[in-house]
């Protein structure tokens, strides 16, 4: 008995083999989107106090009050956008749960999604899961602004969802007020809804603001917002997430949340409500980034031959070498692996059709010192 396989063309996550080559050759692991230090202490001392305290038993579904509170006064504090925390904020496994299932909620057999690219690789994969047919539309090559004629121009009467990530991984772009307005106006009169991942929503730098597409009346309508506490708290392995939707999106999210997760682990809910009692945690969080992408810029600017934007948003550098050398993005990356022992991501991950744009993707939070490190033995590598 063979089982047919539902995603015959996915293999092993790039990420699982850049990590597992960084671990076999003893490298700086700038590969795997994950902070390379530990949390705030007062934070897994209260995780501890509400395990001992006895909260080991299912959360409700849709998340303990106390937490979907605080994201509705989040929102509010970072937006000016009031969401009900009874009826429009539902709390998941982390933001690659919220994903699947906001997709789930509106997907059917046939229907097209609209995946701008480079893209993050859960998108895809959960988009043909429910059936639907992912539209790929290249982001500019250059700055990775939004190409809105080639959006427009593949809209059509199966569009059911557009997927949109900001601050964006790899590249870092950040939405601006124009895109996210310009996105309302294209779909403002179409059955189309959007998915929002806003994982990143708090680490924006230069003084630049992460725009929410809550933001605008008409995508606020439309929009599942899709976020998570592992980045904005360095504890990805908690896997905390949550998703922002009207009422009636909501209710149906919530449907489909009670049979792929149920609800996620309640006294690190009860962790994370107190700890966000204290604005600051989150409010602080894009200077404490600022200072790590500065450091990492500065090196790759000083000590490197690669050509780079610095990134407005996220904790990645995507950097050019297209004008150094032909050799294929996958083995140079497994090359500064083996021999700078620095490993990184290479971009044609994020491309269904793995086109190669010569660009590599460095993840830059790490201690200070490991950064440094990186950057001299970058410094180093041959082209
Ligand atoms: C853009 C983006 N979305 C979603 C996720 C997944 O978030 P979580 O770990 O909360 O599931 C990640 C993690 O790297 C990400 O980069």
């Amino acid at each position: 008995m063979s089982l047919i396989s539902k995603l015959p063309a996915q293999g092993t996550s790039i990420f699982t083999i850049m990590t597992h080559l960084a671990e076999e050759h003893n490298a700086i692991n700038l590969a795997q989107g994950f902070p390379g230090f530990p949390c705030d202490p007062h934070l897994t001392d209260l995780a501890a106090h509400y395990i001992k305290e006895g909260n080991n038993q299912y959360a409700p579904s849709i998340g303990i009050p106390v937490l979907r509170k605080r994201i509705s006064q989040m929102a509010e504090l970072m937006h000016g956008v009031f969401y009900k925390p009874e009826t429009e904020i539902t709390i998941t496994s982390g933001a690659t749960e919220a994903l699947y299932v906001a997709i789930t909620a509106v997907v059917k057999t046939g229907d097209e999604v609209i995946i701008m690219e480079p893209a993050y690789d859960a998108y895809g994969p959960s988009v043909r899961l429910n059936g639907g047919v992912p539209v790929y539309v290249p982001l500019d090559e250059n700055d990775f602004s939004i190409d809105w004629d080639r959006l427009e121009g593949v809209i059509n009467e199966k569009t059911t969802l557009i997927i949109v990530n900001t601050p964006h991984n790899p590249s870092g772009y950040v939405w601006k007020k124009d895109d996210v307005d310009h996105l309302a106006k294209i779909i403002s009169d179409k059955p189309i809804f959007v998915i929002s991942d806003e994982v990143y929503e708090h680490i924006v730098f230069d003084k630049k603001e992460h725009y929410s597409l809550m933001r605008n009346p008409i995508l606020r309508d439309k929009t599942f917002i899709c976020s998570s506490f592992g980045k904005t708290l360095h504890v990805t392995g908690w896997k905390i997430g949550y998703c922002l939707a009207p009422e009636k999106m909501s209710k149906e999210f919530r449907k489909i949340h009670q049979y792929i997760a149920f609800s996620t682990a309640t006294p690190l809910q009860y962790a994370i409500a107190a700890y966000l009692d204290d604005d600051s945690k989150y409010l602080e969080l894009s200077a404490f980034y600022q200072k790590k992408r500065d450091i990492f810029c500065e090196g790759l600017k000083a000590y490197t031959p690669f050509k780079f934007t610095p990134a407005e948003g996220s904790f990645f550098q995507t950097v050019s070498y297209r004008h150094l050398s032909t050799e294929n993005d996958f083995d140079l990356a497994v090359r500064l692996t083996k021999k700078a022992k620095v490993a990184c991501i290479p971009n044609t991950a994020f491309y269904k059709d793995k086109s190669d744009l010569k660009v590599l993707r460095f993840c830059f939070a790490k201690d200070e010192a490991e950064l440094e490190l990186a950057i001299s033995r970058l410094s180093y590598a041959v082209f």
